[in-house]
């Protein structure tokens, strides 16, 4: 049999986000919405929260010189995905910065438009020291030949735009809201144009948002309300999804009018978003009302989002038809790629239950092979969402996370193989798979979770903070290295 081999060119890295590796070391960032989230006393004792803190963490602020020369030298790496944390730029609000906001006749923001007298106050604003090393840590990914993917928004919130206990006990009275607030969109776009100003010439590759749908689902939609503010409310949910849909397309416009100099050859800035997008399947195929759960919730969390960012449909009551009232257009800007993360199949169960019935479904746990997390092992789902992404967006794609909790170290090299065995197939379907980033470099702070859940390839000792590679750690080595999978 011929090897499998991945196309020319095809990138090869990890994943990581700042406030999952950043602190450990040196200056925590505490003016989060997410730090100030995991700090509260209430949080952790209602079990929202695991009480683990992220300035526990593996300190990559001071030590990504050694992590990204691991990623090259031993895991034969040629790319990066990592995040800038938006409240160490800019600690202070960026709101007196006036820049022109369009808005189309129903209210919705349609463009922001950042000129060069605003930059130079944002470059003001900004803090002079969490730029230089951000330019930093991109320099030395260049300098080892690391290809960066840039995520602009992976999760925490400045607390100036969201003060999430505030939220969590009273939404409505509540002044910094977050994704609920237009006002959060304005300032993205500022963001994302000092960002592409600021690190352009280091950066091709943009992700603006990380899985909106998760930050919408586990912040508004969630019963242990475990993500920053904590809210169960479908209205919410929807509200955050459409923001953090017309956030993707102001910022795509900005960092595109921004970013002027291309640093790997690769045009100046390719910008797409990534979603995560998992195997939905009724527990019970045989049950009408599973079937219709699985499919509303396949609907809802992998295709709502895409629908909107891609093609300005925003289906507003869910009802799987687009009326022309919710139909903006207008509020598409572009995405050059999709960033796909992809980690298990879920088997949704309708449960009956008061409220909207759609929204009464739960996910059967593990049963096959699970993760320390409980998720399913089953990597024949990436081929078969890669495939769909595509047949219906039409964009080139980048696995840009996938990957393991396997604290034991005993799946994950199985785990890495079988999903890349899965890409190789949609590859070979025709699908146009760019690169693949396995989620994670290192063990990191896994939000509501902590540290309990291990999803690096080279596991963390928190206290020392040393580094120690896992099994699966040669094998992706030869795979990137030889570009294809093992015989
Ligand atoms: C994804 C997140 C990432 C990490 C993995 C396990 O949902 O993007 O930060 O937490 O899950």
């Amino acid at each position: 049999m011929s090897p499998k081999r991945f196309p020319d060119g095809f990138l090869w890295g990890t994943a990581i986000s700042a406030f999952q590796v950043e602190m450990g070391r040196g200056e925590p960032s505490a003016g989060s919405d997410w730090y100030m989230w995991v700090h509260d006393e209430e949080n952790i004792a209602s079990g929202r929260v695991s009480g683990d803190l992220p300035e526990d963490g593996p300190g990559f602020w001071t030590l990504y010189a050694e992590d990204l020369r691991r990623a090259r030298e031993e895991l034969g790496n040629n790319a990066v995905r990592l995040s800038i944390d938006w409240s160490r730029i800019f600690p202070m609000s960026t709101q007196p910065v006036e820049v022109e906001v369009e808005r189309d006749g129903r209210g919705n923001i349609a463009r922001v438009d950042v000129d060069e007298e605003a930059m130079q106050r944002l470059r003001e604003l900004a803090d002079g020291s969490a730029v230089r090393r951000y330019r930093q840590m991109l320099s030395e990914a260049r300098r080892l030949g690391l290809t960066v993917m840039l995520t602009l928004y992976h999760w925490p919130l400045p607390l100036w735009l969201h003060d999430p206990i505030a939220c969590r006990d009273g939404v409505e009275a509540a002044a910094r809201r977050g994704w609920l607030d237009q006002g959060t969109v304005v300032e993205f776009a500022k963001y994302a144009a000092f960002a592409a100003d600021a690190l352009g010439d280091l950066v091709d590759l943009y992700a603006t948002i990380n899985e909106p749908r998760i930050v919408s689902e586990h912040g508004y939609l969630s019963e242990r309300g475990e993500f920053p503010p904590g809210l169960n409310d479908p209205k919410l949910f929807l509200a955050a999804m459409k923001n953090l849909s017309i956030a993707h397309g102001v910022a795509y416009e900005q960092v595109k009018r921004w970013d002027r100099a291309s640093s790997t050859g690769l045009r100046t800035a390719t910008v797409g978003v990534v979603v995560v997008l998992q195997y939905y399947e009724p527990d019970n195929p045989a049950d009408e009302r599973d079937v219709a759960a699985a499919r509303f919730v396949e609907y809802m969390f992998n295709e709502w989002y895409l629908n909107s960012a891609l093609r300005g449909d925003y289906d507003m009551n869910l009802d799987g038809v687009i009326q022309p009232e919710e139909q903006l257009p207008h509020l598409v800007k572009g995405c050059d790629f999709i960033g796909l993360n992809y980690y298990t199949r879920w088997r949704v169960r309708h449960v009956e239950g008061e409220g909207d019935p759609r929204f009464n479904f739960v996910f059967a746990p593990c049963s096959g092979d699970c993760s320390d997390f409980g998720w399913e092992i089953y990597p024949q789902g990436l081929r078969h969402v890669l495939n769909w992404a595509f047949k219906r967006f039409r964009r080139p794609i980048y696995v840009t996370e996938n990957g393991i909790a396997d604290a034991r170290d005993v799946m994950r090299e199985c785990y890495l193989v079988d999903h890349l065995e899965q890409l190789h197939g949609a590859i070979e379907d025709g699908v146009p798979v760019r690169g693949y980033f396995h989620w994670s470099l290192i063990d990191n702070f896994e939000w509501a979770d902590g540290y309990r859940m291990r999803f690096g390839l080279f596991k963390v000792d928190m206290e020392t903070k040393e580094r120690t590679p896992t099994k699966a750690a040669p094998i992706y080595r030869e795979i990137a290295t030889e570009n294809r999978l093992p015989e």
